[in-house]
């Protein structure tokens, strides 16, 4: 089996994984998050989203945190913009990166950013052609490509339509998105292959939520059809605890532990990611989600040797 030999993981943990904590995290607090994770080696961070603070109350401090940042070269740093507005929005904070978002299931489309799969294109055309035109990277994000919380199993054909429909646009990379984190190997598989008929192999990424405990399977899968490009959020960071069932991104942790014992490269340094994760875990007044997260720290407590 020839994987690949480095994998750009991309931490959506100051995004994705804060979007629904209930307590308010200070903008200094994720701006200290990203200073960390990108002392840590992550070249790629989603820092925050330029959507309605009425829906999601926890970026509203979007400029702020993206101002605080202490920019390094060669780190890209990347925001949500759902729409003209978003995007004009974002705009003043020079993203390297904007993600329009849509789902491969209608019912989550209308929940998530209030209008059809057919309407958020629309929406999105214009976002990507701006973004194009300034020279900023247009990544696409589809959620619930195997399953959703409202229509139950989503068939592949799904996936393919809304990549052909991203494609249209000139949307330049594809995240395949398991939401609910229901996914398994095979699905994952099948869901990437109907991405794959519109986007290359380089141009596409996996953002698995690990709800069941699938996402490093997943990731797996994945790895063994050539994807190099992954989404994770450190300490395993979303979800809302109040919400039976909902979890987070699988954890930068466990994936660059696993990537690692493969000797597959990514640049980060698991200690420092391991720290990052129990210092933000603090922060949020709970015990990292990360298993490597816990048995690193749990290590150091007890002076055991590395096996
Ligand atoms: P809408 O209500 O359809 O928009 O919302 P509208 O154009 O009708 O405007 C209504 C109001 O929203 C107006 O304000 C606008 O100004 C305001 P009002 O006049 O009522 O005071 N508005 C905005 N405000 C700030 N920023 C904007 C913006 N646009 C309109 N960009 C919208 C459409 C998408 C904005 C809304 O539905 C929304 O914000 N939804 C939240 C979506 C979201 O952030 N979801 C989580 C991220 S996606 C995700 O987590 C999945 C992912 O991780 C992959 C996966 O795991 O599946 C990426
Ligand atoms: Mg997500």
């Amino acid at each position: 089996m020839a994987y690949p030999s480095s994998v750009k993981l991309v931490d959506v943990g100051p995004r994705d994984g804060l979007q629904n904590e209930k307590q308010p995290v200070p903008a200094a607090a994720k701006i200290e998050l990203v200073h960390r994770l990108q002392a840590a080696g992550l070249k790629n961070i989603e820092v925050t989203s330029f959507v309605s603070p009425k829906w999601v109350p926890q970026m509203a401090d979007n400029r702020e945190v993206m101002a605080g940042i202490e920019r390094r070269p060669g780190v890209a740093y990347s925001v949500l913009t759902p729409n003209m507005q978003g995007y004009q929005a974002a705009l003043p904070s020079r993203p390297d990166e904007i993600v329009v978002f849509g789902a491969a299931s209608e019912a989550f489309s209308q929940r998530n950013i209030n209008c059809s799969i057919e309407e958020s294109i629309e929406r999105f055309r214009p976002v990507a052609e701006a973004a194009l035109a300034a020279g900023i990277h247009v990544r696409g994000a589809i959620s619930c490509t195997v399953g959703c919380p409202y229509e139950g199993e989503i068939a592949p054909s799904r996936v393919e339509l809304v990549a052909r429909l991203m494609k249209g646009i000139g949307v330049q990379h594809i995240g395949v998105a398991d939401t609910i984190g229901v996914g398994t190997p095979l699905k994952t598989r099948r869901a990437l292959e109907a991405a794959l008929r519109h986007y290359a192999v380089d141009e596409v990424s996996g953002h698995y939520h690990d709800t069941y405990g699938q996402a490093l399977a997943n990731t797996l899968a994945a790895l063994e059809m050539g994807i190099w490009q992954y989404d994770t959020s450190v300490a395993g960071l979303g979800g809302c605890p109040y919400a039976k069932g909902a979890t987070g991104n699988v954890a930068t942790e466990d994936v660059v532990f696993m990537l690692h014992g493969m000797d597959i490269d990514t640049g980060i340094d698991i200690d420092a990611l391991a720290d990052t994760g129990a210092w933000i875990s603090g922060v949020l007044g709970r015990p990292t989600q990360s298993r490597v997260g816990k048995a690193l720290l749990a290590k150091r407590e007890t002076g055991e040797v590395a096996a």
